[in-house]
């Protein structure tokens, strides 16, 4: 279950005007959102997807010692958000999954190579579009080294390319080699695709898919609420409030801070508009970023993600989890008194369903905050710039 305060500074800083505006828009935006034909992500997922998905990573886990993901941006950041929030500190006994393609370092790439040489895997290839270039070049790389080691039949139990149902040279790819394949619907966007199997493969070798599928639907019962933060996050956003601090209070939520960081950064960076998404790790960063929010430049206003129950370890007669919500609750005071607007979002616990409900929250509320500032909130043309001067800088 979540729960939600967005109450922060109503009245001072976000004025009732600018809400009383926004909440007159309400209809038309959920009109906008309901028309847009990128919605795709709101739709129930087949049973049967969850089944093959199951049978091909119960064959992996057979015969490989570790699963290569390859792939970038919305095609790799919800899976390790999730990944990472359910792994533990020490002693991890999940099926080792490693990532590839996020970057072009030689030095990341000659270990990797190095070490798959010495291990049994598999690999699975992400791309919506199949023509990212960080996404190709690794897949290039990776193949030739199966070559190396495996044969093409073998090669056929041990690529799994996800992408476009009918376009893009991945998909030539699947079709000529007859490898599995699984498919990114046309009507979801990368960062909007955590009920794809982009992501639901990759989670299914460690996290019950079942309980986390069933806990995204559940997050459609927040939809007002995902309105809400988007008019209140608008609202500080008219008030010079530039930039989103994201605070959490669990290590194993940082990548879980990456996705939301994509999510509104993609999202409503366009235009010359929206709010430039940060994260805290606490209490860890209030001994570096807590200064200047403290007393900084204004410029920032700050989202909370509080976890109700954890673990029990007992100090003084206190839970140590306990120390760490009064800790939060009276760094939210501090920097209130600061005059830093600061949301609160509680999750009952760190389970499959809440981490599906809080997903869902936060999509729909990029969603509504995109339409809001009147941009399209599902594409990232920005991103083509870069692309297109490597594309032309690039050629081999
Ligand atoms: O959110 C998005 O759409 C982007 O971040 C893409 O996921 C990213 O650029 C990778 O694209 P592709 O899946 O086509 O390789």
């Amino acid at each position: 279950m979540l729960s939600f305060d967005f109450s922060t500074m109503v009245d001072s800083l976000v004025r009732k005007e600018d809400l009383e505006e926004f909440r007159k828009r309400k209809d038309e935006i959920y009109d906008k959102f309901n028309n847009s034909n990128m919605i795709g992500w709101t739709k129930a997922i087949d049973d049967d997807l969850i089944e093959d998905i199951y049978s091909v990573s119960n064959r992996v886990k057979k015969n490989s010692d570790c699963l290569v993901v390859i792939g970038i941006g919305g095609s790799f950041l919800g899976s390790l958000a999730v990944t990472k929030m359910f792994t533990p500190y020490f002693n991890d006994s999940l099926f080792p999954v490693i990532y590839a393609g996020t970057t072009m370092s030689s030095k990341y790439m000659s270990e990797l190579l190095e070490y798959l040489q010495t291990v049994d895997f598999s690999v699975n290839v992400i791309s919506k579009s199949g023509t990212t270039m960080e996404t190709m070049i690794t897949y290039d790389f990776i193949k030739k080294l199966m070559k190396k080691k495996y044969s093409k039949e073998e090669m056929q139990k041990r690529i799994i390319i996800t992408t476009d149902a009918v376009s893009g040279k991945l998909r030539e790819e699947v079709n000529n080699n007859l490898y599995t394949s699984f498919m990114i619907p046309e009507d979801i966007g990368g960062r909007y695709s955590i009920m794809t199997a982009a992501h639901l493969f990759v989670l299914s070798f460690n996290i019950d898919i079942r309980k986390f599928v069933k806990g995204y639907y559940q997050g459609k019962k927040y939809i007002d609420d995902a309105y809400n933060y988007a008019v209140v996050r608008n609202s500080l956003f008219r008030r010079g409030k530039y930039i989103e601090n994201f605070c959490i209070y669990e290590e194993r939520l940082y990548y879980f801070t990456e996705w939301l960081k994509q999510l509104f950064g993609e999202s409503e960076g366009k235009n010359n508009k929206g709010i430039f998404p940060v994260s805290t790790v606490h209490t860890r960063d209030l001994h570096s970023l807590g200064q200047f929010i403290q007393e900084g430049n204004k410029i920032v206003f700050e989202t909370f993600i509080k976890i109700l129950n954890s673990d029990k370890v007992i100090y003084n007669n206190k839970n140590l989890h306990e120390v760490n919500n009064i800790v939060l609750e009276s760094v939210r005071k501090a920097h209130y008194s600061g005059d830093v607007a600061c949301n609160l979002i509680t999750l009952d616990e760190v389970n499959e369903e809440t981490v599906g409900e809080l997903m869902y929250f936060f999509m729909m509320s990029a969603a509504f905050s995109g339409l809001l500032f009147n941009i399209n909130p599902f594409d990232q043309p920005g991103v083509e710039v870069y692309k297109k001067e490597v594309r032309d800088n690039l050629v081999f």
